[in-house]
C-alpha cells in the first residue's frame, strides 16, 4: 500500500531530525541547514559477556534507548517538534530488529508532524559523514569505508552519487580486528584494543601474510589464520608476554592492505581527495598511515572526528539533509532491509 500525504509547510531554514539504530549504538542527531546541531549515542554494554552483538538483545535495548536518546537530541540542540520539516532514519544495512525499531520511531514521528520520511542507506551515510567537517572533501573524493560490516573503496562524484570501485570478498577490516583480537584473549569488540596496545608494541616484531587480492578488492579471512596457526606453534605465555607487539604487527599489517589498496585507487582514478569512514577508520594507525602516504604522494586527506567515525545518527542526518534537497523521500510503508544494494 502506498501512502501518500499532504506535508505541514515549515519555515524556510531546513531542520532534520535523524535516527540510527543499525547494530548496536542508538543514536539521535538533529541537524539544522546541513549543520549538526546535536548528535547523542547510547552504546550497548549489554553485549561484552557474549563476545559480539546478539541481535535480540540489540533490539530491546534500542526500545529502551530510544525515546531519551531522541529527547536528549532535541533539548541539546534547542529543536521544538513543530520545527522540524523532515524524520531520517537508517534503512540498510543492519540487524532486521535493530533498523525495526528506528524505523518504526521515524514513521511515527513522521506521521504525527506531518513530514516527510527520508530512509538513508548506513553506509553511504559513513562516506558522507567527511562533509560534516570543516575542511570537507570536494567532489569527486575517494573514501576508503572499513567498519565492521564492510570494507569498500568508494568513488563520490556527488553527496547522492557514490559508486563502489572496490570493497572486500570475505571478512571486513573490522572483523579482521575483532577476530584476531579474540584470538588474543581481548573483549569484542577488540579492535579498539588492539589499537590501544599496539601503541607501544613493534609493528615489525612479527610478519602476518598478506592476501594477493587483484584490482581494488580486499580479502582479511587468511590473516585471522595466519595469526591463529602462528599463536598455535608458540609456547604458553607467549601472548601475554607479548601483546603490545602481537597487536602493533597485527595492526600493521591490516593498514598495509588497506593503504596499498588506496594508492591504486589514487593511480587507477586520478583522484588525490582520499577520506576515510566507519569504526575502523577510528584506528590511530590508520589515521596516520592515511596522513603519511598523503604527504608523501601529493594527496589531500581527511578524517572524520571520533565521534562520527563509528555509529552514529549525524552522518545519516547529513545524508538526510542532501537527500532532502533533491525531495528523495519515502512512504511510509517503506521496510527496513538487513541487506541493502548500493
Ligand atoms: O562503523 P562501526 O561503528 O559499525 C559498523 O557499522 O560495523 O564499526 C565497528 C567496527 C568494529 O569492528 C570495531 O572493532 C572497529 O570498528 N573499531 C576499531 C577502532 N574503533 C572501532 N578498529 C580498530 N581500531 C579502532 N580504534
Ligand atoms: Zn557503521
Amino acid at each position: 500500500m502506498q501512502t501518500h500525504l499532504k506535508y505541514r509547510v515549515i519555515s524556510s531554514s531546513i531542520t532534520i531530525l535523524a535516527i540510527e539504530s543499525s547494530c548496536d549504538e542508538t543514536s539521535a542527531s538533529v541537524c539544522k541547514d546541513g549543520k549538526i546541531a546535536s548528535n547523542f549515542i547510547a552504546n550497548q554494554s549489554v553485549h561484552e559477556q557474549y563476545g559480539g552483538v546478539v541481535p535480540e538483545l540489540a533490539s530491546r535495548a534500542h526500545m529502551q534507548n530510544i525515546v531519551p536518546v531522541v529527547q536528549q537530541a532535541l533539548s541539546a540542540a534547542n529543536c521544538q517538534l513543530s520545527s522540524i520539516n523532515a524524520i531520517a532514519f537508517t534503512q540498510a544495512p543492519g540487524l532486521i530488529g535493530s533498523l525495526l525499531v528506528g524505523a518504526q520511531f521515524a514513521k511515527s514521528m513522521a506521521l504525527s508532524l506531518h513530514v516527510p520520511l527520508i530512509g538513508v542507506h548506513h553506509m553511504q551515510a559513513h562516506v558522507l559523514a567527511n562533509l560534516i567537517m570543516e575542511p570537507s572533501p570536494s567532489f569527486p573524493f575517494l573514501c576508503l569505508t572499513v567498519s565492521g560490516g564492510h570494507t569498500q573503496i568508494v568513488l563520490a562524484r556527488s553527496p547522492l552519487d557514490l559508486e563502489v570501485i572496490g570493497e572486500t570478498i570475505d571478512d571486513a577490516a573490522g572483523e579482521a580486528f575483532d577476530k584476531t583480537a579474540k584470538l588474543l584473549g581481548l573483549p569484542y569488540p577488540g579492535g579498539p584494543l588492539i589499537d590501544q596496545y599496539a601503541k607501544t608494541g613493534n609493528p615489525k616484531a612479527f610478519s602476518f601474510a598478506e592476501p594477493k587480492i587483484p584490482e581494488l578488492n580486499f580479502s582479511f579471512s587468511g590473516l585471522k589464520t595466519s595469526v591463529l596457526y602462528f599463536l598455535q606453534k608458540q609456547q604458553p605465555g607467549f601472548i601475554q608476554d607479548h601483546l603490545p607487539d602481537l597487536c602493533a604487527s597485527i595492526q600493521f599489517t591490516i593498514v598495509n592492505i588497506l593503504i596499498k589498496k588506496l594508492k591504486l585507487a589514487v593511480q587507477q582514478t586520478g583522484i588525490k581527495q582520499v577520506c576515510i569512514a566507519g569504526g575502523v577508520s577510528a584506528n590511530s594507525g590508520l589515521r596516520q598511515a592515511l596522513k603519511d602516504a598523503g604527504q608523501k604522494h601529493g594527496w589531500q586527506t581527511y578524517v572524520p572526528s571520533f565521534e562520527y567515525c563509528t555509529d552514529n545518527a549525524a552522518m545519516i542526518a547529513i545524508t538526510a539533509y542532501h537527500k532532502y534537497l533533491q525531495k528523495d523521500f519515502v512512504d511510509l510503508d517503506a521496510g527496513p532491509s538487513a541487506r541493502a544494494i548500493w
